[in-house]
């Protein structure tokens, strides 16, 4: 994951346009480099891991020969940040050269059968079982366009694939399914890329390619099929105005908008999962005598979320702890019997680390979930998972941690099968609802942000809010208020709504803004009397209900509705899309910058 970007060009050298495109993408971050071309019936090709500029003069990528050519910066996903796991990736014969975008989801079972028929594999990737399918079809005696076209009716999953063949020198291929790829047209040259900042410099004319959809470049000319039946799609190419500072949020104002919008395509990703992660991970939780959730911020109320699931769905019970207090709180008592499941999306915050360091020295089992590759955490981890969401750049974490809920919650699903906790149609139930999370997540965006945008509107001068829930939205009101407050730094209060007496009731007063999060679970009775009580001292009732849920709509000033029927293990997905709408069109309002809080940096990697 990251980014790719190939080339046509009808004159001139490849290599350095490519280095040039890569250079647009570098400071999203990535840890390898790859690109490789075509001259006189060989591909030349160089790829490590580093920065470009050290990949580039290590390997003297800049002198590849060939007007054709394709580069891809990686951000490990399956296997480590190494030379050996970095794009291009080649069949046998070094004919073809492929690199790739996303998750090819049953590469497993792909891999075992090329293996089995002689197949050399030299990585870890899910990626390189496409150049030897690739080079398996072409020995059958198909032409190039076939082979990949047959190539592409056997992978599953969500992608895109950048892809070239001495077979066929003068075209470069691409193809995307749930994914992103954009053509861009120029006079004398045609590229196509998973990022349009990539050709913006050379060519405002864009042509996007859809999923399910494959694009086949030559200088001069483009043409666009679908993989079902290779039928042509006739597409013109329109001209976008962009300069490149917006292009890079692909016309989104902020990055923190285009994460929040970036979410139905991140779960995807998240969603699934290969069997055999969840299968260990799953394994150190069950065998686990006690269970610490460990993290900080925004990681932290994903912690909280998951011991909700994981006692609800699988029966084991943890304690959700801060990475902060771990020491002080857990320490003396850690020993050989804990396990402690970290979470961070960085995997390198720095109380995290110093938790699970402290842990590991009092021999206790370290499992790690984050979204680096590479990362600390995933170096001192027995297990861990890789959230797949790709780098987010928005200070404020928003697509990284329903990501993280979407893990959890498989974890806890998982868990809950090998405990024998559910019954057949329940997990037949709750997997279905599973694969829908990211159209409802679509939905909640689609449906509400324009709601929520006027909520934000209506509120934005309020001098403090509170946020309240029951049971697992208790999480969701804690992200809601951590939100709000570092992207716009009002006073804000979250707390299990039960707790609001005594203490938070006492605040509310005739117009104070009150979130509360109401999904239609065990908790929705309580919360309706929280509500009358909030109601009774004049406060504003803003409510994060279940669509059609008319009894709390007549109690409430505003409300925003989310899908109903979800499963209370799924909701928090759903339930905390409009607190990031909430509190990144209130900082819009108020003429802050949601993508650069003050005193606030990505990652917190000093104590
Ligand atoms: C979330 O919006 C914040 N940026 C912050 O609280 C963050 O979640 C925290 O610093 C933990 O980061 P990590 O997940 O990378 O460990």
């Amino acid at each position: 994951m990251v980014g790719i970007f190939g080339c046509v060009l009808k004159d001139g050298k490849a290599a350095p346009v490519i280095y040039e495109a890569l250079k647009r993408l570098e400071h999203r971050g990535y840890d390898s480099v790859g690109t490789a071309t075509i001259h006189e019936g060989v591909v030349h090709f160089g790829k490590d891991q580093g920065r470009i500029d050290d990949v580039y003069a290590r390997y003297a990528l800049d002198a590849l020969p060939g007007r054709i050519g394709l580069g891809h910066l990686r951000w490990a996903t399956h296997g480590a940040p190494i030379q050996s796991n970095a794009h291009p990736h080649l069949d046998c014969n070094g004919k073809v050269a492929v690199a790739q975008n996303g998750i090819i989801e049953n590469y497993a079972e792909i891999r075992k059968e090329l293996e089995d028929a002689g197949h050399v594999f030299k990585s870890k990737t899910d990626t390189e079982v496409v150049p030897h399918l690739l080079e398996a079809k072409l020995k059958k005696g198909l032409r190039f366009e076939d082979a990949l076209r047959e190539t592409l009716k056997r992978l599953e999953g969500s992608f895109s694939l950048a892809v070239m063949s001495v077979e066929d020198p003068g075209r470069l291929f691409f193809a995307q399914k749930e994914n992103t790829l954009t053509i861009g047209v120029d006079d004398d040259a045609m590229y196509c890329s998973s990022d349009i900042p990539t050709f913006l410099p050379m060519t405002n004319r864009i042509v996007p390619v859809e999923s399910g959809e494959a694009a086949i470049l030559e200088a001069e000319q483009f043409e666009i099929r679908k993989f079902a039946d290779w039928s042509v799609v006739s597409r013109k190419p329109k001209e976008v105005d962009w300069v490149p500072e917006i292009a890079e949020k692909e016309g989104y104002p902020h990055f923190m908008l285009k994460e929040i919008h970036a979410q139905p395509y991140t779960l995807r990703s998240t969603i699934r999962l290969q069997e055999e992660y969840l299968d260990l991970m799953t394994t150190f939780l069950d065998r686990a005598k006690e269970l610490f959730l460990v993290a900080c911020g925004t990681s932290y109320h994903a912690c909280l979320a998951a011991s909700y699931m994981f006692s609800k769905m699988a029966s084991l019970s943890t304690h959700p702890v801060y990475a902060s207090e771990f020491i002080e709180q857990i320490g003396k008592s850690v020993n050989i019997d804990s396990t402690i499941l970290a979470l961070s999306q960085s995997g390198e915050t720095a109380d995290t680390l110093a938790a699970v360091d402290y842990a590991r020295v009092h021999a206790a089992t370290i499992l790690g979930l984050t979204n680096v590759v590479g990362s600390t955490l995933t170096r001192v981890s027995r297990a861990y998972i890789v959230q797949q969401a790709g780098p987010e750049i928005g200070v404020a974490a928003t697509k990284t941690f329903t990501a993280q809920l979407s893990v959890l919650a498989q974890l806890a699903l998982k868990l809950a099968e090998k405990r024998g906790k559910l019954s057949h149609v329940e997990m037949e139930h709750f997997k279905e609802k599973l694969k829908q999370i990211p159209q409802i997540a679509e939905r909640v965006i689609k449906t509400e942000e324009s709601i929520v945008h006027s909520i934000a509107k209506k509120y934005k001068d309020k001098p403090y809010f509170i946020f309240l829930g029951r049971g697992i939205s208790s999480a969701v009101a804690y992200e809601g208020r951590l939100k709000l407050m570092e992207t716009n730094y009002i006073p804000s209060m979250a707390s299990p709504a039960a707790e609001m007496e005594p203490g938070v009731i006492n605040l509310m007063k005739p117009g104070s803004p009150v979130f509360f999060i109401c999904p239609r679970d065990e908790t929705r009775r309580n919360i309706i009397e929280d509500i009358k009580k909030a109601k009774a001292e004049g406060a504003s009732i803003i409510s994060v209900i279940e669509e059609g849920d008319e009894e709390i709509k007549a109690l409430s000033d505003d409300y925003i509705q989310v899908v109903k029927d979800m499963p209370e293990y799924l909701c928090p997905i759903e339930l905390v899309i409009p607190l990031q709408l909430f509190a990144y069109y209130t900082a819009v309002e108020r003429g802050l910058d949601p993508d650069k809080p003050r005193h606030l940096t990505k990652a917190v990697t000093v104590k």
